[in-house]
């Protein structure tokens, strides 16, 4: 298995456990309720954070939890795989993060009532080389959806697959950080480069920033690899794994061709529960952290 050169003291030195790790939410509207921010990051592409952020959101939203998925990622896989043609959208995350507009009247509906989302396009790639002078270049997302308080209990955010500055913003306004994890070849390879800037993130422009968890997808029971990888997760992160397993399952990867969310397309899928689960989970872990802080 790779090694991916983690010093894992020190890169979970500020991690705080699992069931006190999300603690940490912005206070919203005035009813005292508190939004949860969620990035779901990794710089390799093609792990599953799309896939994660669109039926996170929706699982979220269908458990009667207000919800936001924005998309931070030019290619707006997320926009499309809720159903929003990318190229008939005027106004996107790029002109809020911008400046231009505000978050409230970017916010569009996708197919789940109390699902709504921020889309992108392409036009979102300009944001790196147009803010590059801008001092307040690293807080763009996290001052727009300022904007929002109240209105939603979860913001879930995702990223390119990169480390650029639209993650950068993301880790920024986020209270936590998803990692998705592909039980794959060289899953761990890159992980520590990710650390890296989460500790550099928490140093300067989020103190706060937690690791909501890692999640393993694509588990393929019947191979050999999947359990490797699931074991030397958990070596590294422990606790921090989540127990939900996303499966490989074809259904999850045909629904985005539909623009619906997998509960949407095919319910019963061991896909669809598997992402019912993550989000019980998730919600979960916020009652045993309201608990402490009230
Ligand atoms: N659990 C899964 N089972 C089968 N296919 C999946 C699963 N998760 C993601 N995929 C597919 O793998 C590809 C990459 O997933 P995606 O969520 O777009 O990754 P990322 O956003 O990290 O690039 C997509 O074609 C997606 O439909
Ligand atoms: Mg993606």
């Amino acid at each position: 298995m790779t090694n991916i050169g983690l010093r894992p003291d020190s890169v979970l030195r500020e991690t705080a456990p699992r069931r006190k790790g999300l603690a940490t939410r912005r206070k919203v509207g005035n009813i005292g309720k508190m939004a949860r921010v969620i990035c779901i990051a990794n710089q390799k592409g093609g792990v599953g954070k799309t896939t994660t952020a669109i039926n996170l959101s929706a699982s979220l939203a269908v458990s009667e939890k207000r919800t936001l998925l924005i998309d931070c990622d030019p290619q707006a896989n997320a926009t499309s795989g809720v159903g929003i043609d990318q190229s008939t959208v005027d106004r996107t995350l790029y002109h809020g993060m911008l400046g231009q507009v505000g978050a409230a009247s970017l916010i569009m509906d996708s197919p789940i009532a109390s699902l709504k989302v921020i889309p992108a396009n392409v036009e979102l790639i300009g944001f790196e080389v147009e803010m590059m002078s801008s001092p307040d270049r690293d807080r763009s997302l996290k001052n727009l959806i300022a904007d929002l308080d109240g209105s939603f209990e979860y913001i879930i955010l995702d990223c390119p697959p990169s480390l650029s500055l639209l993650t950068v913003n993301a880790l920024t306004a986020a209270d936590s950080l998803l990692i998705p994890l592909q039980c794959e070849f060289y899953a761990l390879e890159g992980l520590g480069q990710l650390l890296r800037t989460v500790e550099r993130i928490r140093r300067s422009l989020n103190p706060e920033l937690k690791i909501a968890g890692i999640l393993l997808t694509m588990f393929d029971k019947r191979t050999n690899l999947s359990y490797q990888v699931a074991e030397e997760a958990e070596k590294y992160f422990k606790d921090l794994v989540f127990k939900t397993l996303v499966p490989r399952n074809i259904r999850l990867s045909e629904a985005p061709s539909f623009g619906k969310p997998i509960l949407l397309y095919d319910a019963t899928s061991t896909g669809a529960r598997s992402y019912i689960e993550l989000a019980q989970e998730i919600t979960q872990t916020e009652g045993d952290a309201c608990n402490e802080v009230t």
